[in-house]
């Protein structure tokens, strides 16, 4: 596998950093994960925006354009992609940097981690309700902290939530506020449909602005037919929906057919999901 690291393509067995990373020591830097199919990436250019904005609330310049990050993920791909397969995720995560000592204060003459590996996700979802690769999820209280909009490389708290649904034989979490308002899953948005009516949660300091989320929004709000709402769900809502979906770049639109191990509507996939998910594979580029 070929990696990038600070400028630089080469064998992940030569990719090295330091423990003295701040990305190590602090879980101080951004990451995205970018899907692509035969070589076409979905939602390429808002993935690098929410990078550069993540990058900016932290004061973190890794001096690299739209354009250089284009020419590094286009150099994964055309180098993995004999060995890896034909459909493959980029991930970048940029750091802080390395220090000489652990200090919390952000150092002034450090220079930003950047690295960049391509891996093989699979193949792109199709409308199709016998072949969605469907999902059972737990709910809990979200217990992460109040900056969930940033794609923070420090995940222990994504960690924790993915387990505790793991550990319950489920392979998401749907999780709470405080208020007992849905927020997001441990690494996805969420969607509700009641009766054809879609609703997911507003964008806010409470989740990740899901650039899945955003595409899916966009490709909607030009079909009058369909009704969204972007607002407050609550669990009572959830646990009543006639579906569920959970979005995210690896994911798409995937349907949930169980939450806490009850059924979700009829418990089959839904049409509503069917719907969309034809608009998605259409629109998306
Ligand atoms: N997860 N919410 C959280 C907490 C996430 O980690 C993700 C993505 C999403 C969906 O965002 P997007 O549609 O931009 O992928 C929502 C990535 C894929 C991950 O951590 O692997």
């Amino acid at each position: 596998t070929t990696v990038y690291l600070n400028g630089s393509f080469m064998p992940a067995s030569e990719a090295k950093i330091s423990p003295m990373d701040r990305g190590f020591l602090f879980g101080d830097g951004i990451y995205e994960v970018i899907p692509s199919y035969g070589g076409r990436f979905v939602g390429f250019g808002p993935h690098i925006d929410r990078m550069h904005s993540g990058l900016a609330q932290l004061s973190i310049d890794p001096k690299l354009s739209l354009s250089d990050w284009q020419q590094i993920a286009d150099t994964l791909i055309a180098d993995n992609r004999a060995e890896l397969g034909d459909n493959l995720g980029v991930y970048f995560q940029v750091s802080r940097g390395t220090d000489t000592k652990r200090g919390h204060a952000f150092p002034s003459n450090i220079s930003p981690t950047v690295f960049g590996y391509a891996f093989a996700i699979g193949p792109e979802p199709v409308a199709d309700k016998s072949k969605a690769t469907t999902y059972a999820v737990v709910t809990g209280q979200d217990l992460r902290w109040q900056r969930c909009h940033i794609k923070s490389t420090s995940l222990l708290g994504n960690v924790l939530h993915y387990q505790q649904s793991y550990a319950q034989g489920a392979q998401e979490i749907l999780l709470f506020d405080k208020d007992g308002n849905l927020t997001e899953g441990a690494a996805v948005n969420v969607f509700v449909v009641k009766d054809g009516v879609i609703a997911t949660p507003p964008l806010s300091n409470k989740l990740l602005p899901g650039i899945t989320r955003h595409i899916l929004l966009a490709i909607l709000a030009e079909h009058s037919d369909i009704s969204v709402e972007q607002r407050d769900v609550s669990e009572a809502e959830v646990l009543a929906a006639d579906e569920i979906w959970l979005t995210s770049s690896s994911k798409e639109i995937a349907p949930v057919l169980f939450v806490n191990d009850k059924p979700v509507g009829s418990g089959q996939v839904g049409d509503v999901w069917l719907a969309v998910q034809q608009l998605f594979s259409q629109h998306k580029f």
